[in-house]
């Protein structure tokens, strides 16, 4: 009765790949940010988050959407950013735990690597849809860049030593790819969505491919996961994070994948010392399209709806345990029940 299809939340897309595929780049271009060379040695340590309105993303792939139309409902996308070094196994498993779907960032150049296959083995245990960007299309020998093109008309316009370049090194992706187990398509030749893995050609530097890609993940996720998308009163939330922050104290980065949170709302979360029991002091997000990790400005809010990256300022939070799932406590909850359940978890 509470659900419905015309009350969507926005879906959660984790990208995962091998380290230096490109994945915080992509994010970065899509956000016009430049998180990446923020970072230390240029390697993701941490989990990310970033919510896309639709207004923001129909604007990148308008020039696409003229031909497919496709009507798009969902408010907008949570994208989840994870680390590719071999060190950080377990915030891949935290990133793609949640996940409704998932963008596989392939280097070109090098094709499947060692956390490429690891990837793909956890989105398949965690029956995780996903596609696969071929990243960096732009260093096939004597690419000539379209900024910010869709990508057939990039590839339209390359010399013919340069798209057999690209054929053959896509090629060579689709075959490791079947030694997976898995058949996969270029996306525009790909007719079976849910059977066939789509491949999206994308350079994070010319921006290449990009509306593509943001095109395939919206019309994947508005087709084959209505119902798994549709709004839910019941709040579903996992700590991704546990932050000190100057003038605000400890505080928690929290995936609010379904449901509301609210300001003087009370959560249970698990501690190292036992289960924490506090309430919301302050809500707060990133400005639209800028991500979670960033020092900046943040958004305060009264009330918040999924699926969102929420930083959540209370008391007590000195101990609480990142990868864990918080609960809210409302009057009808048995307290002891939830303290339970958020230790087992
Ligand atoms: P980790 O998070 O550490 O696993 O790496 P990542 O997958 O997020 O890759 P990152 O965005 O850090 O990019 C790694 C390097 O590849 C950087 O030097 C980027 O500038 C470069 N790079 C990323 N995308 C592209 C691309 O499309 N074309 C080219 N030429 N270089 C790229
Ligand atoms: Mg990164
Ligand atoms: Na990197």
């Amino acid at each position: 009765k509470n659900r419905s299809p015309d009350d969507l939340r926005s879906p959660v897309c984790v990208v995962m790949g091998h380290v230096d595929t490109g994945k915080t780049k992509l994010l970065d271009k899509i956000r016009r940010t430049n998180v990446q060379e923020g970072e230390a040695g240029g390697i993701t340590q941490q989990i990310g988050a970033t919510y896309f309105p639709m207004d923001n993303l129909r604007n990148i792939t308008e020039r696409l959407n003229k031909d497919l139309s496709i009507d798009v409902k969902l408010p907008g996308l949570l994208v989840i950013d994870t680390p590719g070094h071999e060190s950080f196994a377990n915030l891949r498993h935290r990133g793609s735990s949640s996940a409704n779907v998932a963008v596989l960032v392939v280097d070109i150049m090098h094709g499947l690597e060692q956390q490429t296959i690891e990837s793909i083995k956890m989105l398949r245990a965690k029956r995780v849809p996903f596609v696969c960007a071929i990243n960096k299309v732009d260093r096939c020998y004597g690419w000539q860049p379209l900024p910010g093109a869709p990508i057939r008309e990039s590839l339209a316009q390359q010399p013919e030593n340069v798209f057999s370049e690209f054929e053959t090194r896509t090629q060579q992706v689709i075959t490791q790819l079947m030694e997976q187990g898995l058949n996969a398509k270029l996306y525009y030749e790909n007719k079976r969505f849910k059977q066939v893995v789509s491949l999206v050609p994308t350079s994070a530097h010319t921006g290449e491919g990009i509306p593509d890609l943001l095109m395939v993940l919206l019309t994947l996720t508005q087709r084959l996961m209505v119902e798994q998308l549709m709004f839910s009163p019941i709040m579903e939330a996992t700590v991704l994070d546990v932050k000190k922050i100057e003038g605000v104290g400890t505080t928690v980065d929290v995936l609010l994948m379904n449901g509301k949170l609210r300001r003087g709302d009370t959560i249970v979360v698990a501690g190292m010392n036992g289960p924490i029991v506090t309430q919301i002091r302050a809500l707060l997000t990133p400005q639209p399209a800028k991500e979670m990790r960033v020092k900046g400005e943040f958004v305060h809010h009264e009330e918040l709806r999924a699926a969102m990256g929420v930083k959540i300022a209370a008391q007590n939070l000195e101990d609480a345990i990142a990868g864990t799932s918080m609960f809210l406590l409302t009057d009808d909850d048995d307290e002891d029940e939830l303290k339970d359940a958020v230790m087992a978890d």
